[in-house]
């Protein structure tokens, strides 16, 4: 025992004049998932308590609530702060402050943020780490709060106003260079990735390059191209160089990363609306195959936000399709996202144990766009979204299998392909057929063990409007 005392104190002693914060007191791993208030205009206490009970059962411990400036959002705070604190369970909550919605340019701007902290930051279901009040933000990066600069702004006007038991673990997700991370020593404790939940790099024009560069095309994908899309799909880069920007700052206080995950994205906003229509590629199994990256990295990555539990206009929720949408109806009723929140637990103990669990049950996940990529929308004023040539034409299955298998996936009466797969988790695909539909079984020594054909899906050669969101199945 004593040298261990010993080290500990001469690590206080070394580490002097600490302002609030010491290193990381444990190496509990933690996996939240992104609220979107504003999405809950009609939630009562209920619906909160729905959602916290469903989350809190797929291994999630908190809800990042995405707070913009629309004034019945505090309301909302409040109520899923008693839904959590009733639910008993553990769960816990903290504010995402969405600073592309809320004003921040004036002092006042920051008190605002400040009285929301301060007035939960001793609630039992407010989210700590490293026992101080866990903040993180959407952007931020341009706020000054009246102040000469965005360092000077957070500083004086946010961090330096939160002490004491209200002193906040600041984990915003500026949209910087990490390579700037070291002028933030005092504001940022640590940072989240919010970007790294996509292959934002792999645009038209860099997969066209690196294709043509490789003597094959999108509209004519050959296996080495296929490798090449892969290996942009829920790569690791963007949080090397994350991990390397905090690595460089100031060590005198824990530096937390943050990582993202996020199965899907799709939005589909006229100029007369939000103004946003583009994809990000989430081919090739971007949601396991990004987990899988995590696990592999989990020694780094603190904390995973899922990206996100309820955001519709974007397309990247895997909680139920419910409270109030953004507009998003055209392409989120009927595309039910569930089977992603589904398989997230064997992927989150992995995460949180460093094992994944035992498969105790043979599953099939299923999802695929409802329409060919190059497909003409006959009535669709908005125009197909940027990026949508990176998409491919296939059906994305993953299956989770007690034991050997072979397994089918269907996408009409006509055209099936068999795979032979492991124990374990398999990601698989195969063409998808105009006009066909979707379907998969697994099959042991001649028996099926599980079969999935959902109904509600048709792969339509002739949409008339655009709809590059997923349409996801399961085995229940
Ligand atoms: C929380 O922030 C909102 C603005 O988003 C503000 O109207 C409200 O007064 C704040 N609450 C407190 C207690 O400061
Ligand atoms: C898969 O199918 C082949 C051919 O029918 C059969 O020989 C093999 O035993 C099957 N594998 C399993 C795990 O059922």
């Amino acid at each position: 025992m004593l040298p261990c005392t010993f080290l500990v104190f001469a690590l206080f002693t070394l580490a002097g004049a600490l302002p609030h914060s010491t290193k990381r007191q444990s190496n509990q791993k933690y996996v939240v998932a992104h609220h979107i208030v504003g999405n809950t205009y009609p939630y009562t206490v209920t619906d909160w308590a729905n959602d916290i009970s469903m989350a809190s059962a797929h291994g999630i411990d908190a809800f990042a609530l995405n707070v913009g400036n629309l004034d019945w959002e505090v309301d909302r705070v409040a109520d899923a702060y008693t839904a959590a604190e009733n639910a008993g369970n553990g769960f816990k909550l903290f504010f995402s402050f969405d600073m592309s919605s809320l004003p921040c340019t004036a002092p006042e701007h920051a008190s605002y943020l400040v009285g929301n902290v301060t007035q939960y930051a001793a609630h039992p279901s407010q989210f700590k780490y490293d026992n101080l009040v866990f903040v993180s933000t959407f952007a931020g990066e341009s706020c000054q709060f009246g102040q000469g600069s965005v360092v000077e702004g957070w500083q004086t006007q946010f961090i330096d106003k939160l002490t004491g038991t209200n002193a906040v673990y600041f984990m915003p997700s500026f949209m910087i260079d990490p390579a700037t991370f070291t002028t933030y020593n005092g504001v940022m404790n640590g940072a989240f990735n919010w970007n790294s939940g996509w292959p934002i790099s792999l645009t038209t024009d860099v997969a066209n390059q690196q294709l043509s560069a490789a003597g094959t095309s999108l509209d004519n994908l050959n296996a080495a191209g296929e490798d090449i899309l892969k290996s942009f799909i829920g790569s690791t880069d963007t949080d090397n160089t994350y991990l390397n920007g905090l690595s460089a700052m100031s060590q005198s206080t824990s530096r937390g990363y943050m990582a993202a995950v996020s199965p899907w994205f799709f939005t589909h906003y006229g100029p007369d609306t939000y103004n946003k229509n583009w994809i990000y590629p989430a081919d090739w199994h971007l949601y396991p195959r990004r987990w899988q990256n995590l696990v592999s990295l989990r020694d780094k990555v603190d904390i995973v936000e899922i990206v996100t539990w309820n955001d519709y206009g974007e397309s990247h929720y895997i909680g139920p399709i419910e409270g109030a949408q953004p507009n998003s109806q055209a392409w989120v009723d009927g595309f039910d996202h569930q089977g992603w929140l589904d398989m997230s637990p064997y992927f989150i103990t992995g995460f949180k144990t460093g094992s994944y669990p035992a498969i105790t049950q043979d599953k099939i996940y299923l999802w695929a766009r409802p329409h060919p990529r190059t497909a003409t929308a006959s009535a669709d004023p908005v125009g197909p979204p940027t990026s949508y040539q990176v998409d491919q034409d296939q059906l994305w299955a993953v299956v989770m299998t007690t034991a050997a298998s072979n397994v089918t996936l269907s996408t009409s009466s006509s055209n099936s392909q068999s795979f032979n797969v492991g124990a374990g988790v398999s990601l698989l695909n195969m063409p998808l057929t105009p006009g066909g539909s979707m379907s998969g079984v697994i099959a042991r020594g001649g028996q099926n063990v599980a079969s999935l054909s959902p109904s509600g899906y048709t792969f339509d050669p002739n949409p008339t409007v655009y709809n590059y969101n997923a349409f996801v199945a399961y085995t229940p």
